[in-house]
């Protein structure tokens, strides 16, 4: 009787205190003129967008088809960008100077013609100050700036000393990654000292083949690497250079490309900053079974795994979640809130460019589009965490080479998709796809009123405080405050590389909000990110702020140190 009724207890203890449930609601509005394979919020107003020259509608002003954009948050429109090198499937990074570095991409499509071999490419884009994007360009050096090895397919990841580590890829445009193994390795933007043109061969890598593709990384508040790839996992000591094994992703389940599920580093919070991350989606398909042997009607899994990286959470092991329905090719966004959006994606297949048996019928690798996101509810008990509540159907498919992204008025942008080789409209299955979509809350969509951050600091330095201008309106002022401090991520394949969140320990008194920043450059990486306020669910807009002293890299040690539990 006692159990039973403090079961009943508990259970009206979480209604009361359960979130509300937002309504969420998809308006189309304007059109990409290239495919973001790859989009990265840089600032308030301008999302950067990375493709492949491929017949795209956008010219830039030499009447070139343009592989690059900003597209601007205000007018809904793109304005060309050039590049030097081909930034198709190319993977990046905020740096500590806040550059945003995109490495590597395709070969040479067509001999003596722009854009150049990418494989080896380095673009250094920003900061960008104007909110148009005036006088923003993607700076490029082949000559002379370029990474150790060719590589395409790579995971770009700002490490704790704010430069850029460079993890995996392919070499050959086949399904699988079956090329020769250099690209089985790390490097460096800026290279470590006498590591210049040299690569760190990665055994984990290696075995992850043939499905090791953009493998899912994250800096943990150790300031080691986590890292997955196919259904392999390991932390990786960037000073020891040594890789220590973890248990493997239960049930055969992968999700590095081109069997794409997604990871999230779930939010840090003060005082012990305990990491633990998010899988969700993929492919359970044995790894053996040649392309042609894969459908498109295989279907991909329903499941989310989860993960504590200290010693009892790994004792503990994965701790197994089902969505509602399976998803190849998902994108997750962490929100201001906690909670991780997943969208896009299919049902059923496999990512890549056609290849798998039925492929040729439908020009697409996977079929059965998720038209429905699905949200996963942090804090939420364990087997209530995930449902299709309050959340839209799209009629667009996002398919290979669609994304999502947060943005900086908090709402998230949708787009892309192109699983043909070549730009082809309609009429078939899945058209080249240039409709941009947002998925706003009800507060955005209702203009209800949100919290507003009046002012904010342009830096924060670690462990050092810092003050706010800010209105909760009252209505929210009852409700759980947060302060997030978050790196969006560059957002391609399923994966955000860079994605994190770290609540931030904070006073409000009045209308001034106190934060302390993280208290060391592990816990948040030095470089760019953006302050939103939560009040009762409901967050503002986000303020952009350098993390860090904004110097070079690669930076010393800023803060202080810890104890920690993380591994
Ligand atoms: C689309 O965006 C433009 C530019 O911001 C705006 O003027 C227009 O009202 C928007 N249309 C819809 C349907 O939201
Ligand atoms: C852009 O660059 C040009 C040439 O250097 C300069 O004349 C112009 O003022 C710049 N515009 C802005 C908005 O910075
Ligand atoms: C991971 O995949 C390999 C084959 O690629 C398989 O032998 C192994 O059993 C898988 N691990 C789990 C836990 O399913
Ligand atoms: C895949 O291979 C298995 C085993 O040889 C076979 O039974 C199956 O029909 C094959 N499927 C396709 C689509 O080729
Ligand atoms: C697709 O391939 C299958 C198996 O080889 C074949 O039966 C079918 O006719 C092909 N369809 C098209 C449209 O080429
Ligand atoms: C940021 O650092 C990189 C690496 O040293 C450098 O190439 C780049 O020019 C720097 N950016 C700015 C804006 O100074």
């Amino acid at each position: 009787m006692r159990t039973f009724l403090s079961a009943l207890l508990l259970a009206l203890f979480v209604g009361v205190s359960a979130q509300r449930t937002i309504q969420w609601k998809f308006v189309q509005n304007g059109t990409s003129g290239v495919i973001p394979v790859e989009l990265i919020t840089i600032s308030p107003t301008l999302m950067l967008m990375y493709d492949r020259a491929d017949g795209n509608p956008l010219r830039l002003p030499d009447g070139e088809r343009a592989w690059a954009a900003l597209w601007d948050l205000e007018t809904n429109t793109p304005t060309p960008l050039s590049s030097v090198t081909d930034t198709f499937c190319a993977g990046g990074a905020f740096i500590s100077n806040g550059t945003l570095v995109s490495v590597a991409g395709q070969p040479q499509e067509t001999p003596g013609q722009p854009p150049a071999d990418g494989r080896m490419g380095i673009r250094l884009f920003g900061p960008c100050a104007s909110p148009t994007g005036t006088n923003c360009t993607v700076f490029e050096d082949p000559a002379n700036i370029h990474l150790a090895v060719t590589r395409w397919y790579p995971t770009g990841l700002r490490i704790p000393d704010g430069s850029l580590m460079v993890l995996g890829g392919s070499n050959t445009p086949t399904f699988y990654n079956t090329g020769p193994s250099a690209e089985n390795s790390f490097e460096f933007f800026p290279s470590k000292p006498g590591e210049l043109g040299a690569v760190r061969p990665s055994q984990f890598l290696l075995d992850a083949t043939p499905v090791n593709m953009f493998p899912r990384s994250v800096v943990l508040p150790s300031g080691r690497v986590f890292m997955i790839a196919n259904n392999l996992s390991m932390i990786y000591d960037i000073e020891t250079e040594t890789e220590h094994r973890l248990p493997d992703l239960p049930n055969g389940v992968r999700i590095s490309n081109p069997f794409d599920g997604t990871m999230q580093l779930l939010p840090l919070s003060p005082p012990l900053y305990e990491p633990t991350v998010l899988v969700c989606g993929g492919s359970s398909a044995d790894d053996r079974r040649p392309a042609t042997n894969l459908t498109i009607l295989d279907p991909a899994t329903d499941q989310c795994s989860r993960l504590t990286l200290t010693t009892a959470g790994v004792a503990k092991g994965w701790q197994i979640e089902r969505m509602p329905e399976p998803r190849i090719m998902v994108e997750s966004v962490i929100l201001p809130s906690g909670d991780v959006l997943l969208l896009n994606g299919a049902k059923t297949g496999y990512a890549a460019y056609p290849s798998v048996a039925g492929s040729n019928e439908t020009q697409s690798n996977a079929d059965n589009p998720g038209f429905r996101g699905m949200l996963y509810k942090t804090s939420s008990p364990a087997g209530r965490r995930i449902s299709q509540d309050g959340l839209p159907t799209s009629n667009i498919a996002r398919l290979y080479h669609s994304v999502a992204s947060l943005t900086a008025k908090g709402n998230i942008m949708v787009a892309g998709s192109n699983p043909h080789p070549a730009v082809v409209p309609p009429p078939t299955k899945f058209p080249t796809e240039f409709r941009v979509e947002y998925l706003n809350p009800d507060f955005i969509t209702n203009n209800l009123p949100r919290p507003v951050i009046h002012s904010a600091p342009t830096q924060i330095l670690f462990n050092q405080k810092a003050t706010l201008e800010v209105t909760i309106p009252s209505n929210l002022r009852n409700g759980d405050i947060k302060v997030s401090l978050i790196d969006m991520g560059y957002v391609t394949h399923g994966q955000h590389a860079n994605s994190r969140l770290v609540f931030l320990e904070h006073t409000l008194v009045g209308n001034t909000l106190t934060i302390t920043a993280p208290p060391n450059n592990n816990i948040y990486p030095p470089g760019p990110a953006w302050i939103f306020v939560v009040a009762d669910g409901v967050h503002s807009e986000g303020a952009m702020v350098m993390v860090g002293d904004g110097g070079d890299p690669p930076r010393p040690d800023q803060g202080v140190k810890i104890s920690l539990t993380s591994l």
